[in-house]
């Protein structure tokens, strides 16, 4: 039997990351449900049970998430996967007027910045190993233009730092690689619906789909880059997002074309 890994997923008491600590989880890996919510956290490590467990990580706080890196590989054991999905949204889809200095930090700390401390913190004993894969959960708006000025500049950061880091750390035997997901079902985008700042008929209608994605299709993907079966790739950039991306250009020529399923007798 192959041995158990460790793999730490940041933001996981929640949305995707949950997701994915539940799959690599029943994949058989030993997960770290890393998260500022430890209350949150522990509910999701319980809630997966065997040897899941969770842990208190600020991800925009060096020292916070580099004494839990320690904390992990001395405690639990060496860590071989890493999910760096921890982030917020933009509260508001802002003119770029009216974008606060204060709201470009937040975002930025916890998006940009706290994806690069969770790959520099873990990478750090991975490396002198020589064996690790990591994943950045990066977005969609970080490829197309935005109306979120501050959100969608940090995802497009995310998906560049994949880059350096994959070249960086290759000789190294860690592979870097990003997820897109597209518009997912998960308790961020549900508020951002409730609130007025989404409309989900126009989500579902501009994606060659045509539906929002759920959070399980972003972990299976993840699952995926962070697995041997991917050990050729590194540096890509995934979209996951129901065909979102290849639509937007069809608008020119007419819009997407009408389903040709045919009724059932
Ligand atoms: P969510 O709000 O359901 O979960 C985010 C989790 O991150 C929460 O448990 C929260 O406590 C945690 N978190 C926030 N700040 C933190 C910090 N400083 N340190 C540690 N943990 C922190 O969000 P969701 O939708 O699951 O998003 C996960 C990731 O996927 C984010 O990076 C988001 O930008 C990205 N994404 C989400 C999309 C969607 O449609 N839901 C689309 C594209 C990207």
């Amino acid at each position: 039997m192959a041995l158990q890994e460790i793999a730490v997923v940041t933001g996981a008491a929640s949305g995707i990351g949950q997701a994915c600590a539940e799959l690599l989880a029943a994949r058989g890996d030993i997960v770290i449900v890393a998260d500022i919510d430890l209350d949150r956290a522990r509910g999701v490590a319980d809630a997966i049970g065997g040897s899941a467990r969770a842990w208190r990580i600020d991800v925009s706080d060096e020292g916070s998430v580099s004494a839990a890196a320690d904390a992990i590989e001395s405690e639990v054991g060496p860590v071989t996967k890493v999910v760096a999905n921890a982030g917020v949204l933009q509260s508001d889809i802002a003119l770029p007027e009216a974008l606060t200095v204060a709201e470009w930090h937040k975002v930025m700390d916890v998006d940009l910045l706290g994806v690069f401390l969770t790959n520099r913190c873990f990478a750090r004993a991975m490396a002198k190993r020589g064996r690790g894969a990591i994943v950045n959960i990066a977005s969609i708006a970080g490829m197309r233009a935005a109306p979120l000025h501050v959100y969608s500049p940090a995802k497009a950061a995310v998906i560049h730092l994949t880059q350096n880091l994959a070249a960086d750390w290759g000789r190294s035997g860690l592979r870097v690689n990003s997820v897109s997901p597209g518009f997912v079902r998960t308790p961020i985008l549900k508020q951002a619906i409730a609130d007025g700042h989404r409309d989900v008929s126009l989500l579902e209608q501009n994606s060659a789909l045509g539906r929002l994605l759920e959070p399980e299709q972003i972990a299976r993907a993840t699952a995926f880059l962070l697995s041997d079966d991917a050990d050729g790739i590194t540096g890509v950039n995934l979209p996951v997002d129901n065909g979102w991306l290849v639509t937007g250009s069809l608008h020119t020529w007419g819009g997407l074309r009408p389903s040709r399923v045919e009724a059932e007798a």
